[in-house]
């Protein structure tokens, strides 16, 4: 991709002007680790502050554009075609530990489909970006590919876990078990958003998890798709983006993965 759209470039923008203050912030959770009270409540509103960034740019460049964001939920635009979907933190706990793991998120819908997504990991400097039709790619413009690795013992495999609720513990420690038995080379990162980046970057080979949110994927979704790989529901192929479960994977693996997926699920069952 030689030149970046108009909506690449507004939403690339909102994504390093949002960056570049939790850069700052992210400097600072350094200091906090050692209070007592930790930096929690000064991550929370470096949270709201980058999303109030992103949105001021999106809405200054659409200004009647929709909005689905995590902090401030949905905001209802003239045009509610189209709608901005934001995770200003993606990776919150690492970026609270002070770990450099951690993104923006932000996509594009438009009467139901991710026309396009950013993702910006400020702390490494890079940034991943896809339109719909049009590949998927690092700033630069290399272009990105899934892997090609089909042996499920030789693939790194990701996924994630948050919640306390002791029925999904289970299930989750149950495919995991199932997983592992085929693909041990498991990974747990922290951030959703990248998970799915990097298995467009061909970086991971797999990725699944059982408890998710729209503005954790969208982006990302697009992301793995235009860079050759596949994206699904776990239960039943239904729009991943909406489903609240996700299997994503180079086009090798994918089929592996749900099979041993969907059968922990039947065995719970
Ligand atoms: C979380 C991260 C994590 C995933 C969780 C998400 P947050 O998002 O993406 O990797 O396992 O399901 O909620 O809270 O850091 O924005
Ligand atoms: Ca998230
Ligand atoms: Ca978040």
């Amino acid at each position: 991709m030689a030149t970046l759209s108009p909506t690449l470039t507004i939403m690339i923008r909102a994504a390093e002007k949002a960056g570049r203050v939790l850069v700052r912030d992210f400097g600072e959770v350094e200091q906090l680790q050692v209070s007592r009270k930790g930096p929690g409540d000064f991550v929370t509103a470096a949270d709201k502050r980058a999303e109030e960034i992103i949105f001021e740019e999106l809405q200054k460049a659409r200004p009647d554009y929709s909005f689905l964001m995590e902090e401030g939920g949905k905001v209802e635009g003239k045009d509610p075609d189209n709608a901005w979907i934001i995770d200003p933190i993606d990776g919150t706990h690492n970026f609270m530990h002070g770990i450099p793991h951690w993104c923006i998120s932000i996509a594009l819908e438009s009467k139901g489909k991710i026309l396009a997504g950013v993702i910006y990991d400020p702390a490494k400097d890079e940034l991943f970006y896809a339109e719909k039709g049009m590949g998927a790619f690092l700033r630069g413009g290399k272009r990105l590919r899934a892997s090609g690795r089909n042996d499920l013992e030789s693939c790194v495999v990701a996924t994630g876990y948050t919640g306390k609720d002791p029925a999904y513990r289970t299930a989750f420690v149950n495919a995991l078990n199932d997983i592992i038995e085929d693909a041990p080379m498991i990974r747990r990162f922290g951030s959703a958003a990248l998970d799915l980046a990097y298995i467009a970057a061909g970086r991971l080979d797999g990725y699944y998890e059982m408890l998710i949110k729209p503005w954790d994927v969208a982006a990302g979704i697009l992301l793995v798709r235009e860079a050759g790989g596949m994206v699904s529901s776990i239960n039943d192929r239904s729009d991943p983006v909406y489903s609240g479960n996700i299997i994503a994977a180079n086009t090798h693996i994918h089929g592996d993965l749900l099979k041993i997926l969907q059968s922990a699920g039947k065995k719970a069952a």
